[in-house]
């Protein structure tokens, strides 16, 4: 067993066939959740379960699970992600991990490995809460912290409901989300930063992911003149956005292991003559420190309500993803560092800076993750990239991992 080895051109072949579902023109992908493309990617992946012998299930939401049957019944060694894309993604933020888990079922087929424990493969919907907030909802979902009922009735970013996609391009089942019993769950992902290739490591054995909180702000001020109007007269709401965008970049340089970003700024009426009456801006506020991110958010808030009064500008925020840093299991972090040794590959202890279903399962079983370098440490980019034989390597490690956790107690 301890010779088996995944085929990394299958993988490969794999990875490159589900990135072709809503490729971009310009290269890249952008498969939204509960798109079309994101349907097409759901089928293509179900599709691939059953030509493994897998048996499907696919929940309420439409999260896919494929499972393989072990020596015992009962509780499985899942291994996933997800397959939804941001936007302008490339071709392994997700789909890597459910391919190579894939994959790792294959080579067990081949091999004609029987495990104690079943195994199976699951595809999260939603994890990256670019079109519907909040992120990885469905491991959310399938943890029971929101039921499928408050999920359809949320609006994204293009005014439509999930419930309006999902009645549309036919994408749920009718499982119960979380019926599945999972013992042990394991994420393969591509490290989205640039530590691995710094350091010059094949492997990341990540010990936990930290803190995320998204804050949506709403400004209100009012219309004006462009030309004629004193600034004193104004409530220029696109002028207290700026300040937020300024003050975001210094909590991230003033705070320890602070993250900032204002990702999204939209305004009201956003014309050239205008002044706004409105604009909606997005803060993605990440520290692996609870009380650091507590703060951040503290000192954001009060600059925002300070600036905002000023300029007699109403602010309404709401907090769209609270999720605090995790800490994975102890005995999985082992397992995965064991694998990665046992393959002889240069490794390293890392925390996670994105976001990921692993550290929604965290709380349903013990849980770990394994990552590989990403060139130039690019992602939720198309340039987003990863050497075949970094990829060939994490899949493995994945093999292993999933293997010892199949056959211990
Ligand atoms: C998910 O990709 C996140 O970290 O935002
Ligand atoms: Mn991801
Ligand atoms: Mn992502």
């Amino acid at each position: 067993m301890k010779e088996l080895r995944i085929n990394g051109r299958r993988l490969q072949e794999r990875i490159a066939a589900l990135g072709c579902i809503g490729a971009l023109a310009g290269g890249g992908v952008c498969r939204l959740a509960f798109s079309r493309a994101d349907k097409q990617a759901r089928d293509h992946v179900e599709a691939l379960m059953r030509q493994l012998r897998l048996e499907v299930h696919i929940d309420r939401i439409g999260n896919i699970a494929g499972v393989r049957q072990g020596e015992q019944a009962g509780a499985v060694v899942l291994a996933g992600s997800h397959i939804d894309t941001v936007g302008s993604a490339g071709m392994l933020d997700g789909s890597y991990g459910v391919m190579a888990a894939l994959e790792a079922v294959e080579t067990l087929n081949e091999a004609c490995v029987r495990t104690r424990r079943p195994v199976a493969v699951m595809a999260f919907v939603n994890e990256e809460g670019a079109r519907f907030m909040p992120d990885m909802m469905g491991s959310l979902i399938f943890r029971g912290d929101l039921s499928v009922e408050d999920a359809r009735s949320i609006t994204g970013i293009d005014g439509t409901t999930i419930g309006e996609n999902i009645d549309r391009t036919g994408f749920a089942g009718d499982e119960p989300p979380g019926a599945l019993p999972v013992h042990r769950y394991v994420e393969l992902h591509i490290e989205q930063g640039p530590i691995l290739e710094k350091e010059g490591c094949t492997i990341g054995v990540v010990e936990g992911v930290q803190g995320i909180l998204w804050l949506a702000y709403t400004l209100r001020g009012a219309t004006a003149h462009a030309g004629t109007t004193p600034v004193e007269l104004r409530r220029d709401a696109a002028y207290v956005a700026g300040a937020v965008v300024q003050f975001v970049r210094r909590l991230a340089l003033e705070i320890e292991g602070q993250c900032a970003t204002v990702g999204s700024i939209t305004l009201q009426p956003n014309l050239v003559n205008v002044v706004a009456e409105e604009a909606r801006i997005t803060v993605d506020l990440r520290n692996p420190d609870s009380g650091r991110l507590r703060m951040a958010a503290e000192r954001l808030h009060a600059f925002v309500l300070e600036t905002a009064r000023a300029e007699r500008v109403e602010v309404d925020r709401q907090i769209r993803v609270n999720v605090p840093p995790v800490s994975f299991d102890p005995s999985v972090i082992e397992t995965v560092a064991a694998a990665a040794e046992g393959l002889g590959f240069r490794s390293r202890r890392m925390i996670s800076g994105a976001g990921h279903d692993a550290q929604i399962m965290a709380s349903v079983c013990r849980t770990g993750m394994i990552f590989v370098p990403s060139r130039g440490g690019l992602s939720h980019s198309i340039r987003e990239d990863t050497a075949p034989e970094d990829l060939e390597s994490g899949a493995n490690v994945l093999l292993h991992t999933v293997l010892s956790l199949a056959q211990s107690n």
